[in-house]
């Protein structure tokens, strides 16, 4: 079974000493990422995500616990590991005077990749950059030198492709076309895993979500059922009268009254109907001059799953 899994994490615990103390980035994260998957870890700012993939490329060293890349320990087969990884990083880093093809020899020198093995200016194309490929990175834009990073970390074939926050500083026009190579590497075989604090990337490229705040895994499913979990509305309902108690008709709703005296309820699809809401209003008897709906955003649901992880 374990030959199905890209990534075995088990335990795993990362603590910053800095001068203020401890800085506790991960704690006992325990996750499986199957074999060909289009994995998306999925929190806010500050959640720990980078530390987490910065531990299974090798670029940052845990405090404790198991991490295998394709059944290699990063501890006893570190350099097995790394062969299997490509990391595209968050940070734009590069050297600014390298033109992009030297860029990807250099890294295909330093994986030991043959000369006939190597792909650069198929990689090149792939990413878009053919009429760029001798200019110096310096003279490249944001979206470009993000994916000469694309392009350095897919030299060496890996069977593990990470992007840190990938489309930060790209075009919309450019990220359909590094998607669309990424998917093709996918279903290729290729497993994908996908760092960013956007739902909504998240939910359009991937097949499984693992949600990841304050360093602790607080939900992990697929797709469908994590959607299902976060599809929450907040309906706000003004009266023309001010309200400053919840009606009785409110009890079994996750209802309060807001700052400015109207109701809020918080509305979840699956699991509550719309008319349950027009029953209350109903039989309050109070009239009502505005129904508004919003979507909850997505800090909100964080805070939401991470009280429910909390109190399972
Ligand atoms: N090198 C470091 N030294 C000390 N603290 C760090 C370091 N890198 C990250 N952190 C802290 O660890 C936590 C997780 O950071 P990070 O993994 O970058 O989160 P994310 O990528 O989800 O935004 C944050 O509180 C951050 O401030
Ligand atoms: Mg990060």
């Amino acid at each position: 079974m374990e030959q199905n899994l890209a990534i075995k994490i088990k335990g795993l615990h990362k603590a910053y000493k800095g001068k203020k103390g401890e800085k506790i980035a991960l704690e006992s994260i325990d996750l499986e990422i199957p074999r060909g998957s289009f994995f998306g870890l999925l929190g806010p700012n500050g959640a720990g995500k980078s530390t987490m993939i910065n531990i299974m490329a090798g670029l940052v060293n845990k405090t404790s616990g198991l991490v295998e890349i394709c059944g290699h320990n990063i501890d006893t087969h570190p350099k097995a590991s790394r062969m299997s990884i490509g990391i595209v990083p968050q940070e734009l880093v590069l050297d600014p005077f390298f033109p992009a093809y030297e860029v990807l020899e250099n890294t295909a020198g330093f994986y030991g990749v043959p000369k006939n093995k190597r792909r650069t200016m198929e990689i090149i194309r792939a990413v878009g950059l053919e009429d760029k490929a001798y200019a110096e990175a310096r003279s490249l834009s944001g979206g470009m030198r993000r994916r000469l990073l694309v392009a350095k970390a897919l030299v060496h074939n890996p069977d593990v492709v990470i992007l840190d926050e990938p489309t930060a500083g790209v075009d919309v026009e450019l990220r359909a076309q590094l998607w669309k190579y990424i998917a093709k590497i996918n279903k290729q075989g290729t497993t994908i895993l996908l760092t960013t604090h956007y739902l909504e990337e998240a939910e359009e490229l991937c097949d499984q979500i693992a949600v990841i705040d304050d360093g602790r895994i607080i939900a992990n499913d697929s797709k469908k059922n994590i959607m299902k979990t976060i599809d929450r509305k907040i309906v706000t309902i003004e009266f023309d009268q001010v309200v400053k108690e919840l009606p009785k008709s409110f009890g079994k709703l996750r209802a309060h009254i807001n700052n400015d005296d109207n109701i809020e309820v918080e509305f979840r699809k699956g699991k509550e109907s719309f008319n349950e809401i027009l029953v209350a209003i109903n039989k309050s008897k109070l009239s009502v001059c505005d129904i508004s709906t919003e979507e909850a955003d997505l800090e909100e649901v964080f805070r939401h799953l991470t009280k429910a992880a909390y109190t399972n």
